[in-house]
């Protein structure tokens, strides 16, 4: 195998526009969480995929963890989770001191079951959220799932770290829910060796999630720290 070719990596364009950013990065002196890039980050893949709203964090669980705390849930509160999916999509329940009730997925679609699902709600109508997955690609019955939550007045959340560019009916997979989030791990369909993002269409929230994941300072000249970085989240 020639050499040269295998270590150019595989995420790489033919173009090179990555390293000329990693050197823009370096020259501007943005090597920060923050920044222009991370901002026209944001803004393109909220454009692309059809949302109001995307916060950039430094992974995939932690969208899920940032998207649980955003939709309220808190210690004791039961979050439908699908079954079959990575342990990244379940850990932040825990993190949360949540429980989770797992819920199996059906042989269309190898993701979450809505008629599982429907008998979950049943048994449990005060379920806080629900944590659905588009696994290898594949999107869930989302339909189905939509109006079930809309029924039971719960906060859908959809994993969709393994299903950037997927479309459900003519939508991204991730636009459909209350929250989306994206995983930009170095196995992942687009990657910054590390990283995530959460969407919404709601501002407030995606604003406040910001906030949390940037320190959670408040606007004083001075270090003041009003509110928790992790707020809701059970000391351990
Ligand atoms: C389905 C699923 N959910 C969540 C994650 C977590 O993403 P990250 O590794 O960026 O934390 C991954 C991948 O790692 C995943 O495949």
């Amino acid at each position: 195998m020639n050499e040269k070719i295998y270590l150019s990596s595989p995420h790489m364009s033919d173009e090179g526009y990555e390293q000329q950013y990693v050197k823009e990065a370096f020259d501007t002196n943005w090597v920060a969480p923050l920044g222009p890039n991370v901002t026209g980050f944001e803004n393109e893949m909220a454009s692309k995929v059809g949302i109001g709203y995307a916060a950039a964090l430094v992974s995939g669980t932690a969208a899920i963890h940032m998207a649980l705390i955003a939709a309220g849930v808190k210690e004791g509160d039961i979050v439908l989770c699908q079954s079959l999916t990575f342990s990244a999509t379940a850990n932040p329940i825990i993190y949360q001191k949540a429980i989770p009730v797992f819920i199996d997925s059906d042989y269309e679609t190898w993701n979450m079951s809505p008629k599982y699902l429907e008998e979950a709600l049943t048994k449990y109508p005060n379920a806080k959220a629900v944590l659905v997955v588009h696994l290898y690609g594949l999107a869930a019955d989302m339909d189905k799932i939509m109006s079930l939550c809309k029924k039971y007045n719960v906060t859908l959340i959809e994993d969709a770290a393994e299903s950037l560019g997927t479309l459900y009916k003519g939508k991204y997979t991730g636009t459909l829910g209350d929250y989306g989030i994206f995983s930009f791990n170095g196995n992942k369909i687009i990657t910054t060796s590390g990283g995530g993002m959460l969407i919404s269409n709601d501002e407030e929230r995606i604003q406040k999630v910001r906030f949390w994941s940037t320190q959670a300072r408040d606007k004083a000249r001075h270090y003041q720290h009003s509110e928790l970085r992790c707020p809701l989240m059970p000391v351990m």
